[in-house]
């Protein structure tokens, strides 16, 4: 390619260390996608003639009728995926094909057609947590009432409901759509044209290849556009909050599917055996959910460092921009189908759950309050008061609710029958009518709003 210069070829090693088409044939219809909307812009300029721009247009609709049926080849050669294509395109055309790379260069190409791939990765990864979402609301209204122990510091702190739990990673999941979302409208500007930094000479139209590729409109400064890569940052930094998340939600899994819990049985799709013991059912797949998240935020770390101190415009640094984000979205998005087919399919133990709702004298909190509701004391005093109650009932091995109301009068004369009432974890549950509160109302109230978001009822 730039043969006129040089008197000698590169030798082997700078030929390996300089070949990104190992990685970066990931590109190619992109690739091939932009050099159209960039050749028929040229025409329409005529800037090259409308017999060649239709050559080539031909040609690269062979080239990539060539990769959709035998794969890329690697060419180290051939350096990169636009030089294979354009390699390619001479072999197909002729000489002709040498003008598709007039007024551009790879700096922008390449600029364009990562941006390309990460606005589909960013589609890919929203359809995902759509069904995700979908299974979680679903889950959550099927156990909307299902009571189960909520936890601080992971010891029983109050009781919940299983479905309050699934919403809450419903919120979650719903924040990393907009942070996707947000990512997705910021990238949407077109850097080609920008050429190797400054632009060009040629009477190019950026408008015309930026609405032909589905952006909003050109990137306004040649150098920001060649030189930054904060679109794919943008991606990275969401898809390791997403991950987060679902490794949060994947150690739930675990913790509940490990035999002191016995909160779920996790489904045998999801799960391995052990080759020595044979009594083994292992959540593999969410151990792995759990582990890909560090994987996705060292991919993340990986490009903030590549990026950190570049000066401007362009450097051969940012080839390495590629396999990250590659490996993050593979690794995310297999998480996201990994995750929702474990919340569609894993069944709950619901006696087991409100078992262990029933310990840790877990409405201790409605004892107090019913203290400061009815009683009217002071809620330091009645915390106090329910801290006496908790000891009385640790000493018998009873529940609160199992004490007798001669045991709760002797601890406080203001205490009445009715107090009986919010003791259980069904009660418990039922008074936490705040908004965003675990009651199983407002629960549902929640769940209505987000199938309504999701559109789940169409
Ligand atoms: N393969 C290169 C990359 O991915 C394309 C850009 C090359 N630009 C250059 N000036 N050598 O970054």
């Amino acid at each position: 390619m730039w043969g006129g210069r040089f008197a000698a070829g590169p030798s082997a090693l700078m030929r390996e260390i300089n070949a990104s088409i190992g990685f970066d044939k990931r590109l190619w219809r992109q690739d091939l996608r932009a050099s159209r909307a960039h050749v028929a812009m040229l025409a329409a300029q005529g800037i090259v003639s409308r017999e060649d721009a239709a050559a080539i247009g031909e040609g690269l609709d062979r080239i990539a009728a060539e990769y959709g049926r035998e794969g890329v080849p690697e060419d180290p050669a051939l350096e990169d995926i636009h030089m294979h294509v354009e390699h390619r395109l001479a072999d197909l055309i002729g000489p002709a094909a040498g003008r598709l790379h007039t007024a551009r260069s790879r700096n922008d190409q390449v600029a364009t057609d990562f941006r390309l791939w990460v606005r589909d990765a960013i589609d890919d990864v929203m359809a995902g947590l759509d069904s995700l979402q979908r299974a979680l609301v679903g889950r959550a209204e099927e156990h909307a009432e299902a009571v189960m122990p909520g936890f601080t510091h992971l010891q029983v702190a109050q009781p919940v409901t299983l479905g309050h739990h699934f919403m809450a990673y419903y919120e979650m999941l719903r924040r990393d759509v907009s942070r996707f979302a947000d990512a997705r409208a910021r990238l949407n500007r077109c850097p080609l044209g920008a050429a190797a930094l400054a632009g060009t000479s040629f009477p190019i139209d950026r408008d015309t290849t930026a609405s032909a590729l589905g952006f909003d409109g050109p990137t306004a400064n040649s150098l920001d556009s060649v030189s930054d890569r904060d679109f794919a940052l943008d991606y990275l930094m969401a898809a390791t909050q997403c991950a987060l998340h679902l490794s949060r939600l994947a150690e739930e899994f675990i913790l509940w599917a490990s035999q002191p819990y016995g909160f779920v049985s996790l489904p045998d799709a999801y799960s391995t055996g052990s080759s020595i013991m044979p009594q083994k059912r292992n959540p593999d797949a969410a151990e792995l959910v759990r582990g890909h998240s560090g994987r996705i935020a060292g991919a993340m770390t990986s490009l903030v460092v590549t990026m950190k101190g570049l000066p401007l415009a362009y450097s051969k640094d940012m080839q390495d921009d590629k396999p990250p984000a590659f490996e993050a979205h593979d690794l995310l998005a297999l998480s996201i189908a990994a995750m929702t087919g474990m919340v569609d399919t894993t069944t709950f133990n619901a006696d087991r759950m409100r078992a262990a709702a029933e310990t840790g004298h877990s409405t201790a909190t409605d004892l107090a309050d019913w203290l400061v509701r009815v009683a009217g004391i002071p809620f330091r005093q009645a915390h106090h008061i329910t801290g006496r109650a908790v000891r009385l009932a640790e000493d018998r091995d009873a529940r609160l609710w199992e004490l007798s109301l001669d045991d709760l009068q002797g601890i406080d004369s203001r205490i009445d029958a009715s107090v009986f009432d919010v003791l259980s974890v069904d009660a418990s549950v039922r008074s936490r009518i705040s908004h965003g509160g675990t009651a199983p109302e407002a629960v549902r109230a929640r769940i209505e709003e987000a199938k309504a978001a999701l559109e789940m009822d169409r």
